[in-house]
């Protein structure tokens, strides 16, 4: 009889701390919704870590980027550059703004928006460049900033996947206009549902904690002067989200140390990992890796499900899906998607099991 081993999933998050502490501290004293010092607490604590200077708690990560598209007044007519191999929120959310998302392919090292080849894209209607740091690997900022100061374009960093993930020693989030970040149940740090909007720039916050909320009128009590939002996040989950921050050193060097023991473990075979290097610095959200082909990464992923090991492939690039389909190609993002697969990355994950899942991985390829 074989025994399987325990089961490892791809992702689970670590509420180690003070979580459940900062949660009963919302219940003792009732404050439940949306306001409450854990709010304020998360946002103040939040910008400081990451040396921005604003930053507006809201419910999920696909709202922040839908209010951050808002605040910059983007609209119908508006075109928005984005990377094509992305998770489908950063164009759903230039959508919802009535935008029209302009696809750029992607970088064969960090799978993320090729820069040099934005310039094509630009036309007369575009009015910004929506950056993703995917899977925790940095954009390359330098480039994709020079772009945007040389166009006139606003500069849109989605980091939902990259909280901690430094660029010449520089958070990512902290480069754009408006960044955005999101703290779903698999992210670095969680709030269950959350996310944050933060700029460098007061007006920018200020406007889009006024649409978050309804948009209402400042000196006039249910006078909405136009049509916002309810974007708010809880207390309990900024309460959480406080507590994790409280170990985010200790969660993010545990993620990069996961990312060695992969590499070390897989030196020496045809696999390839995503871009880590000391100026564009991987804060590993997942560890990721590409097989030679979509073969290989499908025998991979079934022989690790066969062992009880959870995997996910890449995304799809956007323009494969029905509502942004096109007939342009992108070759690296498809080549990407086709080829690579999202490892375990938990923070809790040991030696052993990461031993475990690289000789799994090691007996098929
Ligand atoms: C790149 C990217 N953008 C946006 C989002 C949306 O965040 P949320 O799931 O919190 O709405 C995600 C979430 O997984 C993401 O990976």
């Amino acid at each position: 009889m074989s025994i399987k081993n325990e089961f490892i999933p791809v992702y689970q998050p670590q509420l180690s701390g003070r979580e459940r502490q900062y949660v009963g501290q919302c219940f003792d004293s009732s404050w439940i919704s949306s306001k409450g010092e854990f709010v304020t607490r998360f946002e103040r604590e939040f910008a400081a870590y990451l040396n921005i200077r604003h930053a507006t708690t809201v419910s999920n990560g696909t709202v922040a980027l839908h209010l951050a598209l808002k605040t910059l007044g983007i609209g119908p007519d508006d075109e928005v550059i984005v990377p094509t191999l992305t998770y489908i929120a950063s164009v759903n959310a230039i959508a919802y703004v009535g935008a029209t998302p302009v696809f750029v392919d992607s970088e064969e090292s960090s799978w993320n928006i090729d820069p040099g080849k934005i310039t094509a894209k630009i036309s007369q209607k575009t009015k910004a460049i929506l950056a993703v740091h995917l899977y925790g690997a940095p954009c390359d900022m330098d480039s994709i900033s020079d772009v945007c100061r040389e166009h006139n374009l606003f500069l849109i960093e989605d980091a939902a996947e990259a909280f901690g993930t430094k660029y010449r020693g520089q958070y990512a989030g902290s480069f754009g206009d408006i960044s955005t970040f999101s703290f779903f149940g698999n992210k670095t740090i969680t709030t269950g549902e959350g996310g944050m909007v933060v700029s460098n720039r007061q007006a920018l916050i200020e406007r889009a904690v006024y649409l978050k909320s309804q948009a209402v009128s400042l000196t006039r009590e249910y006078w909405h002067d136009e049509i916002g939002f309810n974007f708010r996040m809880t207390n309990i989950c900024a309460a959480i989200g406080v507590a994790q921050l409280e170990h985010a050193d200790k969660i993010l060097p545990k993620k990069r140390e996961l990312a060695d023991w992969y590499r070390a473990d897989l030196a020496g075979t045809s696999l390839v990992f995503q871009a880590d290097s000391q100026d564009a610095m991987n804060s590993y959200w997942m560890v990721s890796i590409l097989a030679k082909d979509a073969i290989e990464r499908d025998h991979i992923r079934q022989h690790l499900k066969n062992n009880n090991i959870e995997t996910r492939p890449l995304f799809y690039p956007a323009h494969t899906m029905p509502a942004f389909k096109t007939e342009d190609t992108y070759p690296v993002a498809e080549s990407l998607s086709s080829r690579g697969l999202n490892l375990p990355s938990y923070p809790g994950l040991t030696r052993e099991q990461v031993a475990q899942i690289t000789s799994k991985i090691i007996e098929v390829i």
